[in-house]
Order: structure tokens, then sequence, then C-alpha cells
């Protein structure tokens, strides 16, 4: 303990795309603080960037644990799937890690970026049509990250447009009611089943036929981990990356970087999005806790066993220690150690593909919108809230 008193977390509301004071005041002062959660219990709240890469590293941190415990927690509600990757530690994690991991590799990757960027070209076709002014969001990047976990799947062509009905109504949170999200969630996970036995009679070359084969043959998943890791991918995959790229957009219009770029100027996009995917804090507030399955020590503090953890990714991205001057976008310094893509042994299996997809989409807009801007004051801009991460509603944009 630190014989303080614990903080109220959250610290406040988020407010579009800017960080909460307190955070800095804290790695100033309290690295690894106590905090009071809004659904009960206390928990620590670890800021600084190298803490935050020891619990996220560190075997003795657990996920599965947070299963069997009432976990001190930021929702009423959370999410107690034993068969979820993310609630997993080794050796399951390892093995589920194992079998999925090449969906994502390099090569995968490289070998779907012509389809992406042709998924791109023609949204950005019906964009053109269409506009100005046109609704970024809604016309690029909501649609974009389904596209590509479909493709991943191998969701047949004539299912996507169900499959992405269903998933926009489960991701909406707010906008539909209860029973509704619960009705498409059902849905989603039968389709999941049905695609599953489409996947057997017709084995190809996609992510979820392999999923199959390894439930099947090799006994290595049961039929309820395979239809979870599906439904995962949309969870995780698609709100990060929809408005991860919003953001991106967003930013680099208001901050004029945009028409920087197209003069020339500047460093290579990968580079630049690297930087912004450390400068936007897209987690609010706290990610995933960890809880510490025997007394562990985190930058000079105690934490005892049974004790959960919350880590803050978007501050250790701008911790000063490890980032001078961190609340300036700075594109002359490469700043790609950020841990925006998590780190350790549930890193983000899809970061490659998230940034293949971003990149590929801004280069495009770059090339086909030399002119793009916000069709509306920076300020104006209505953010969503209550989310596990930060977008604007809709991104209005002229040309
Ligand atoms: C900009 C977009 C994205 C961001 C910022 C992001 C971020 C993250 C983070 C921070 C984690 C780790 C969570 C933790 O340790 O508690 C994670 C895990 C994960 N991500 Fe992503 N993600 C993105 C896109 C994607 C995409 C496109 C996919 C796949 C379609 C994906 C699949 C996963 C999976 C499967 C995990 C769980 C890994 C595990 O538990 O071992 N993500 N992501």
């Amino acid at each position: 303990m630190t014989g303080r008193a614990p903080h109220p977390f959250p610290f406040g509301p988020t407010v579009a795309l800017e960080l909460d004071g307190h955070y800095r005041k804290l790695q100033e002062s309290e690295r690894v603080a106590r905090i009071r959660m809004p659904f009960g219990g206390d928990a620590w709240l670890v800021t600084g960037y190298e803490d935050t890469k020891f619990v996220l590293s560190d075997a003795r941190f657990s996920r599965a644990a947070t299963l069997t415990m009432d976990l001190p927690r930021q929702q009423p509600e959370i999410v107690r799937d034993p068969s979820m990757i993310m609630s997993m530690d080794p050796p399951r994690h390892s093995r589920l890690r194992l079998l999925a991991g090449p969906a994502f590799s390099v090569r995968s990757v490289d070998r779907l970026r012509p389809w992406i960027a042709e998924q791109v070209e023609g949204l950005l076709d019906t964009l053109a049509a269409e506009g100005p002014p046109a609704d970024l969001m809604a016309g690029l990047a909501l649609p974009l990250p389904v596209a590509v976990i479909c493709e991943i799947l191998g969701v047949p062509f004539a299912d996507r447009d169900q499959f992405r009905v269903w998933s926009d109504i489960v991701m909406a949170v707010t906008a539909f009611p209860p029973e509704e999200v619960f009705a498409a969630f059902r849905s989603l996970t039968e389709y999941l089943h049905r695609l599953a036995e489409l996947k057997r009679r017709e084995p190809a070359d996609d992510l979820f036929s392999t999923l199959v084969r390894a439930t099947d043959a090799e006994g290595k998943l049961t039929e309820q981990e395979l239809v979870t890791f599906g439904i995962t991918l949309l969870v995780v995959g698609h709100e990060t990356t929809v408005n991860e790229l919003a953001d991106m957009v967003f930013v680099l219009l208001r901050d004029g970087v945009y028409a920087e770029l197209n003069r020339g100027a500047g460093p290579p996009l990968p580079r630049v999005l690297d930087e912004l995917l450390r400068f936007i804090p897209l987690e609010s507030p706290g990610g995933f806790a960890r809880v510490a399955t025997e007394d562990v020590e985190v930058g000079g503090v105690l934490i005892r066993r049974g004790e959960a953890v919350y880590t803050q990714l978007s501050a250790a991205n701008r911790d000063p220690e490890v980032f001078p001057d961190g609340d300036a976008l700075d594109l002359e310094i490469a700043r790609e150690q950020h841990l925006t893509f998590g780190y350790g042994p549930h890193r983000c299996m899809g970061a490659l593909l998230a940034k293949a997809e971003l990149e590929l989409a801004i280069a495009a807009l770059l090339r086909r919108f030399p002119g793009l801007e916000l069709a509306v004051a920076p300020e104006e801009v209505t953010w969503k809230v209550a989310r596990l991460v930060r977008g604007p509603e809709t991104l209005p944009v002229t040309w």
C-alpha cells in the first residue's frame, strides 16, 4: 500500500482526444497509484511506460484470475467469458495464439494488402460520387474493418451484408435497445456455428477453416472457443480500427499535417502513422485488468496477491521519462515503441493488419482527395461517450 487515499476513477469524462491531466500528475508523484473504482472496490493504476510493460508481460499478473473474483471494475457488468482469448493464461492462451497466429503474420497481411486496397478504392468511389460533403466515418472508417474481418474469417460474399448488420448492432452499444443487441449477438453466434459447418463441408484457405480443422481433427480447440474467437475478432478488431482511422484523419486535418503530407513534406507515411498511434489517446479510460497471483513489487510499490491492476496505454505513451514532450505530435522523431497495441503475451494479434488498413486507407485518401478538409470547425465534431475506445460520432469532411 502507498498509504495514500485512493483516487476516484475514472478521473473525469473523456473529452474528445484529450488525455486527462491526472495521469501526468500521477506520473510525476505516484506512478503506481491506488484507485477507487466506480462499481466497487479499489485497484492499482500503473501510468509509467516501463511499469506498464512489466505488468503486461510478467506471468504473475493473470487475466484468467479476473474470471473468478469480483473484480474492482469500471462498468456495471463485465464480460466473463473463459473461452475468450483475452481472458486466458498460458498454456491455453499460447495454444490459441499459435493456431490463429499465421493468419496475422507479415506474409498473410502482405497477401491481403491488394484486397484491402481494392476495398478502400470502392468505398472512396462511392464517397466521391455522393459528395462533397461526406461523413468519413460512415463512408470509410466503419465499413472497412468489418469487411477485412469477413475476408479473414472466410465469410461467403452472399452473407457479408447480413454479417455487417448484426455486427453493427452488436458494436453500436447505445444506439439499439438491449434486446436488439442481445438478439444480434445470438444471431452472430448462431451464424458462426453455421460457418463452422460450412468450413467442415467445404474447407478453404481461410482462418476459420484452419481453426475448424484444429477443433475437429486435432482437438486443440473446443467449438465454443472457435465461435468465441470469431466474435472476439469483431469486438477487438472492429471498434479499435474504426475509431483509430477516424481519429487519425481528424488529427491530420485539424493539425494541418494532411496538407503537409500532400506537399510531399514530412517522413514516410508508416512513420507518421506510428507517431499518431502513440499520440492519439484511443483507450478510454483504463484497459483490461490483471490480477496478481502472488505478491509482486511494481515501481517500488508492493502489490499483494489477489489485487487488481489497471494500466493506461495512452498515458504510458506520453510518459515524460520515455517520450520527452510526449503531449505534442512530433513527426521528426521515430517513436514506434508506443504501447497502443499492448505488450507481452496478449499484445494485439492484429497489429500488422490494423497498420496495413490504416496506411492503405490514408494513402488512398491523400492521393484521391488532396484538398480534403473538415467540413465543420474541429470543436464542432461530436465524440462518442462511454465506450472502450474514443472516436467521433461522425466525421464531416469536404474537398
Ligand atoms: C488500431 C487498431 C487496433 C488497436 C489499437 C488494438 C489494440 C489492442 C490491444 C491494446 C490489445 C491487448 C489488450 C490487452 O493486453 O489487454 C489487443 C488485443 C487483441 N487484438 Fe487488437 N487492436 C487493433 C486492431 C486489431 C485487429 C484489426 C484485430 C484482428 C482482426 C485485432 C485482434 C486482436 C486480438 C485477437 C487480441 C487478443 C490477443 C490476446 O489476448 O492474446 N486487433 N488489441
